[in-house]
């Protein structure tokens, strides 16, 4: 439903030029997802320091190439995180206890999923929450085959909400929130993320979170910026969208990607760097960027194990394990809800 009017208002499959005729009138007329992508991107766009929410960098191509980054030789998380798992997993879930439900925030990818569900004795119920349908059929898609006698009840929900399970969900909940996601959060956002989940899982609760670590900043560049040029498309398919989907007129071809890495903040930040002065129009407004101006469109986090296991119990967590590689690179820890 759009937020101000009903979603009838305006077809279904919109041209971008319909979509841009109705948005320079009133940007909440659009449909709910298009309205809050075009109020995001104009809000974003005509601050002093220009910036658009990293979420928006998830269309289905957007998607496509996160998950070619996450094969890269230079991406370590995901097999590092992999490897904690497949090394791990039945230690895990000797920590987190006899789990009969496993929520996943955000569908995830079916590999990390298997192995903690393989390592689960009486799990029952498998619950993915994510805010898009698509990546939920094809979550229960990936596992439903394998995983006969599972109850898997996906549920499209904003996660960063407290969210009501399904009453099937029951019994003793383990909380699932891999890739170190909670990275693309900044420090208030990730606390309230981690307090609703508690909300969300209830008493009691385990909560298993991967989070990448401090490293080296070239390491980490290398992992922004890789030589294949993957991240930079998957950084630029954004302006890519906002032309297919707002109609912008943006020559994407006229910025260029770069990753920095901010020790004060312990992230890695992504920006889009114009190229030239140059104008360009989008939902009847004209935006102005000057050479060598940016617009922020990523951070992602990397904490100390010190710095992660203050960000838990700040939110209301007991810290009660961690698992890292040998090479100090990723982190997985539990987390329990007091009971
Ligand atoms: C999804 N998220 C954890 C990734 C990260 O590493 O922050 C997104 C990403 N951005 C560039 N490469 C990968």
């Amino acid at each position: 439903m759009s937020k101000s009017l009903s979603k009838k208002s305006l077809p279904e499959k919109s041209s971008p030029k319909e979509v841009a005729a109705a948005a320079s009138l009133d940007a909440a007329a659009l449909p709910e997802e298009q309205a809050e992508f075009a109020e995001a991107v104009l809000a974003g766009l005509s601050a002093p320091r220009k910036a658009i929410p990293s979420r928006f960098l998830y269309d289905a191509r957007g998607s496509e190439l996160f998950e070619e980054i996450t094969g890269l030789e230079e991406y370590y998380p995901t097999r590092t995180e992999i490897g904690l798992l497949e090394r791990y997993a039945g230690e895990m879930a000797e920590a987190a206890g006899p789990a009969k439900t496993l929520v996943e925030f955000g569908s995830g990818s079916s590999r990390k999923t298997r192995l903690l569900i393989d390592a689960l004795d009486g799990l029952e119920t498998y619950v993915p929450l994510d805010i898009e349908e698509s990546c939920l059929a094809q979550a229960k898609a990936a596992l439903e085959a394998d995983y006969v006698s599972l109850e898997i009840l996906p549920q499209v929900a904003d996660f960063t909400k407290p969210v009501k399970l399904p009453e099937a969900a029951s019994g003793a909940r383990l909380g699932f929130f891999s890739g170190s996601t909670i990275g693309n959060l900044d420090q208030r956002e990730a606390r309230r993320f981690l307090t609703n989940a508690g909300r969300s899982l209830g008493p009691g609760a385990g909560f298993l979170i991967g989070a990448d670590l401090r490293k080296r900043p070239e390491t980490l560049i290398r992992a922004y910026n890789d030589s294949r040029g993957v991240t930079a498309e998957f950084n630029l398919n954004l302006l890519a969208r906002i032309n297919r989907e707002l109609g912008g007129d943006f020559d994407v071809s006229a910025f260029r990607h770069e990753a920095i890495y901010d020790g004060r903040f312990g992230r890695v930040e992504m920006h889009l760097i114009s190229l030239e002065d140059q104008t360009v129009t989008l939902l009847g407004q004209r935006l102005r960027f000057r050479e060598g101006e940016t617009i922020h469109t990523e951070n992602s986090h990397k904490y100390s194990l010190p710095e992660f296991r203050l960000l838990a119990t700040d939110s209301g967590w007991r810290h009660e394990a961690l698992w890292v590689d040998d090479d100090a690179l990723f982190s997985l820890h539990l987390l329990r809800l007091p009971g």
